[in-house]
C-alpha cells in the first residue's frame, strides 16, 4: 500500500522522467521536420497527453527505450476478415455514432519510425454490430515514410462480453504480425473485460462534435534506417499546382504540384508536410 497511485499513473515524476526518451525525441523531430501537429480530425501527437490533461491509467504505450516491451498483442476475437480495402477513412463519407480520429506512429524497437507498416484496422460500428457481409468499419493501410497513420472512423459500439475496442493488426515490411487491440480510457466495462489491457489504452479527448485518439505502436523489428532525416524532406517550398491541404483524396486521383504531376497511391486527407514530393507513400509521379 505504499504508492499505488503514483505507479499507475503517468503524472508521477519517474514517469515524467522516462516519457523523455528516444522515442519521444525522435517524434518531436518528427513533428518538427513535416509532420504538423493539427486539431480537429488530423494528425496529433500521441503522447502530448503529458503536456495536457492528467493521464489516465497506464502508460498507454511503452516508452520505446532500449530494452522495452514492443505493444503487446491481444486476441484476434471472431470478427476478422482477409481483404479489407485499402483506405484510412473507414466511415464512407458518413457513418452514424460518434466520429473517432485515430493517429499515431508506428515505431520499432529502436524508436525510429517504421515506415510502410500495414496497418489492418476493423471494428463494431456504433450498435456494436461488425460487418460479416462486406467491409464496413475495414480497411488497411500503410504508415508514412516517417511511420504515421491516421484512421477516420466512429467510436465503436459495445457487445455483449466486451468492453469498447478497436481491432487492428500491424505489420513492418517483411516482420511477423502484431494482432492487438486498442482501448478507450475510463470504459466501466474496462475492470470486468479479462481481454482488456491498459497498455492498450489510446489516449482519447473531446474534439469539436466526435473524439480523438492516439495510439503509438512499437513493433518488436528494427525500425526504418534514418537516411532521410526528418529535417531534411521539407524542402519543397510551399508549391503551385492543384494539390492543397485539407482535402481528403481517393487513390488513383492526379493533382501537380511545382510542375509536376502526381497520382495518389492512397486515399489520404492532404495536410502540410505531406506534400506530393515528400510523402512517396502516398504521391506518386504520375
Ligand atoms: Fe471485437
Amino acid at each position: 500500500m505504499s504508492t499505488p497511485h503514483h505507479d499507475a499513473d503517468g503524472t508521477a515524476v519517474p514517469e515524467e522522467s522516462r516519457g523523455i526518451s528516444r522515442k519521444n525525441l525522435i517524434k518531436a523531430a518528427l513533428l518538427a521536420g513535416t509532420v504538423p501537429l493539427v486539431t480537429g480530425g488530423g494528425v496529433a501527437l500521441a503522447r502530448d497527453r503529458a503536456a495536457s490533461a492528467p493521464a489516465r491509467g497506464l502508460s498507454a504505450t511503452p516508452a520505446c527505450q532500449d530494452g522495452d516491451e514492443p505493444t503487446v498483442p491481444n486476441i484476434e476475437g471472431p470478427y476478422f476478415k482477409p481483404d479489407s480495402p485499402l483506405r484510412t477513412d473507414l466511415t464512407g463519407g458518413g457513418m452514424p455514432g460518434t466520429p473517432l480520429a485515430l493517429s499515431g506512429y508506428v515505431f520499432g524497437r529502436d524508436c525510429r519510425p517504421v515506415a510502410g507498416a500495414l496497418l489492418d484496422f476493423w471494428q463494431a460500428d456504433d450498435s456494436g454490430a461488425y460487418d460479416m457481409n462486406g467491409f464496413t468499419l475495414r480497411g488497411h493501410q500503410f504508415s508514412t515514410p516517417l511511420g504515421a497513420f491516421t484512421l477516420t472512423t466512429v467510436v465503436p459500439g459495445l457487445y455483449p462480453g466486451r468492453t469498447r475496442h478497436i481491432h487492428v493488426k500491424v505489420q513492418a515490411p517483411g516482420q511477423p504480425l502484431l494482432t492487438t487491440q486498442l482501448y478507450f480510457p475510463g470504459e466501466p466495462r474496462n475492470s470486468t473485460d479479462a481481454y482488456y489491457d491498459p497498455r492498450l489504452e489510446m489516449t482519447v479527448r473531446a474534439a469539436g462534435s466526435g473524439e480523438q485518439a492516439t495510439f503509438d505502436f512499437v513493433l518488436d523489428v528494427d525500425g526504418t534506417p534514418p537516411s532521410t532525416p526528418p529535417s531534411t524532406p521539407p524542402t519543397t517550398p510551399p508549391g503551385s499546382g492543384t494539390w492543397a491541404p485539407g482535402t481528403a483524396y481517393a487513390a488513383g486521383a492526379v493533382v501537380t504540384y511545382n510542375g509536376v504531376t502526381y497520382r495518389c497511391v492512397q486515399a489520404h486527407t492532404s495536410m502540410a508536410g505531406w506534400e506530393p514530393p515528400n510523402v512517396p507513400a502516398l504521391w506518386q509521379p504520375a
